[in-house]
């Protein structure tokens, strides 16, 4: 059967990181694919989950206490420093990571992800990415600026050279309103 955008893009992250590993979510927003990383890597495992907005980092929170999950950093800054809070918390080694592209549902419309700030973040991530782990990207396009972000991600992923990286494009291309698709880019 064909998996809707946000079960495949969590089918494929479920799939790829082992229990105990060290994940990042991008984009927190509301909390939901941070809550769904918090659960695959364990109690063992660890979760960096980064927002630029506090509104999304404070719901984040609550969703995280309401279910007892205790194993997750919130870091209110932007992805594009990944590689210092990395650092900062001598992690080498990343077993995957998720971007959620767009804007913070019932939110600003205004403060969106840009391309700039997500390639410098995938090209960080990258770097510590174990072999065979996967960077999810879901791309939402259909608001203003989501274009020029998705030209921007789609132009660096298809110039990952195929010799390091299987990058996948998955998407419905028979649905209106300017349907999400995913990214997906496996460190060979
Ligand atoms: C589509 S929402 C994420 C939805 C989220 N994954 C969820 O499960 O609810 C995109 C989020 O990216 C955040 N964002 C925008 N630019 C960012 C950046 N440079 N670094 C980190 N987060 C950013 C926005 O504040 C927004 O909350």
């Amino acid at each position: 059967m064909l998996m809707n955008i946000l079960n495949y893009a969590h089918y494929l992250l479920e799939s790829s990181i082992e229990k105990g590993e060290k994940v990042i979510d991008a984009t927190c927003g509301n909390g939901h694919d941070t809550l769904f990383l918090s659960r695959v890597v364990g109690n063992t495992g660890h979760v960096l989950a980064f927002d630029i907005q506090q509104q999304a980092i404070e719901h984040t929170r609550k969703v995280l206490d309401e279910n007892h999950y205790t194993n997750v950093s919130l870091i209110h800054d932007s992805h594009a420093n990944v590689s210092t809070h990395l650092k900062n918390d001598n992690i080498e080694r990343v077993g995957g990571a998720i971007f959620n592209l767009g804007y913070l549902p019932q939110s600003d419309k205004s403060i969106i992800t840009s391309g700039d700030s997500t390639v410098a973040a995938i090209d960080q991530i990258l770097s510590v990415l174990k072999p065979n782990g996967l960077i999810v990207l879901v791309v939402y396009h259909g608001h203003e600026g989501g274009k020029d972000e998705m030209q921007t991600v789609l132009k660096y992923s298809m110039r990952l050279p195929q010799r390091a990286y299987n990058v996948l494009q998955y998407g419905f291309i028979n649905q209106q309103n300017d349907p999400p698709f995913i990214i997906a880019i496996q460190k060979r």
